[in-house]
């Protein structure tokens, strides 16, 4: 299992906060907004990443994560050269992927929770029953028409099918910027259509899935955030949310050294040495009180 992060796309909703430095590198409290969704493929055991952006952005992407060592994982970049749809991402990502199955997420969606229904999905995937090739997410919203909606069949409740962004949609049901798909996704996605407005879109290359009812679509419960990013206002919400979590608990949400530790990607000699690199400030004192919790261990 191979993991994808699609960083690329211009962010014109929080301009001009991204006139300079791309959405994925925003704060989030304090980390930029992609330790999140990384954070995620690495609690469900994904250990190699592409991570797709920009050519302008790919630099800064670079510099903060190099080539994911420090965290025990291993990155790869590549560039998008314009935006043409996030399904577009598996023709990116096909040499990358190598026909393998894969768990994509995109740079800008932050989850929050127990983490143990993606960890399942993914250890189902490998295991292949049950003729599933793909798995999504379904997670209520309020305002569903800024997502891709799933419409339910009234009585059998069985998926009917996936809708980007509808002007009038079925359900409230979203379906967030994580897809679990088998090794087909880049044939899928090459002999897709673009839609009216020009892109490749994840909802068509899902329903490819559905058609052929190879598709599982799990409801998030309610317990889990899925938090937007997207516009100035829920970008300060989702900082406050993770400042109020990691204030309370002292925990931090998203500390990739931490989760390459607890993961076992890494053992403590490699996270004493990532300590020793990391500068002086909160982030190392956090970084040598989980330290002294494996050392007493
Ligand atoms: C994209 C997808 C949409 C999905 C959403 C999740 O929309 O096209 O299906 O629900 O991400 O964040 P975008 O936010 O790029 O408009």
């Amino acid at each position: 299992m191979k993991g994808i992060i699609l960083a690329g796309g211009a962010g014109s909703r929080l301009y001009p906060l991204t006139s300079v430095v791309t959405k994925q590198l925003q704060p989030i409290y304090d980390k930029p907004m992609i330790y999140y969704p990384l954070s995620l493929l690495m609690m469900c055991g994904i250990r190699e990443v592409l991570i797709i952006t920009t050519e302008y952005d790919q630099p800064f992407f670079k510099n903060l994560l190099s080539d994911g060592s420090r965290f025990g994982i291993k990155i790869q970049f590549e560039t998008q050269p314009e935006p043409k749809g996030i399904a577009q991402a598996y023709l990116i990502g096909e040499k990358f992927l190598q026909g393998e199955d894969s768990l994509m997420v995109l740079g800008d969606n932050l989850f929050h929770g127990n983490f143990a229904s993606f960890r399942a999905a993914v250890k189902q995937q490998l295991a292949k029953e049950d003729g599933l090739k793909a798995q999504v997410f379904a997670y209520p919203v309020t305002d569903p028409e800024r997502y891709g909606v799933v419409e339910f069949d009234k009585k059998t409740k069985e998926v009917k099918s996936i809708v980007e962004k509808p002007e009038k949609p079925k359900s409230n049901y979203a379906i967030p910027g994580l897809y679990l798909m088998d090794g087909s996704a880049p044939e899928r996605a090459r002999v897709q259509k673009p839609s009216p407005r020009g892109e490749l879109e994840i909802t068509d290359l899902i329903q490819s899935y559905l058609d052929e009812g190879s598709l599982r679509v799990e409801v998030i419960s309610r317990g889990m955030a899925w938090l937007d990013t997207g516009t100035p206002q829920s970008l300060l919400e989702a900082n406050a949310y993770i400042a109020t979590l990691e204030q309370r608990q002292g925990f931090k949400v998203a500390c990739l050294e931490e989760i390459g530790l607890r993961m076992n990607f890494v053992d403590t000699n490699h996270f004493r040495k990532v300590i020793s690199e990391t500068p002086n400030s909160p982030y190392r004192d956090y970084l040598n009180i989980i330290l002294k919790e494996y050392e007493e261990e």
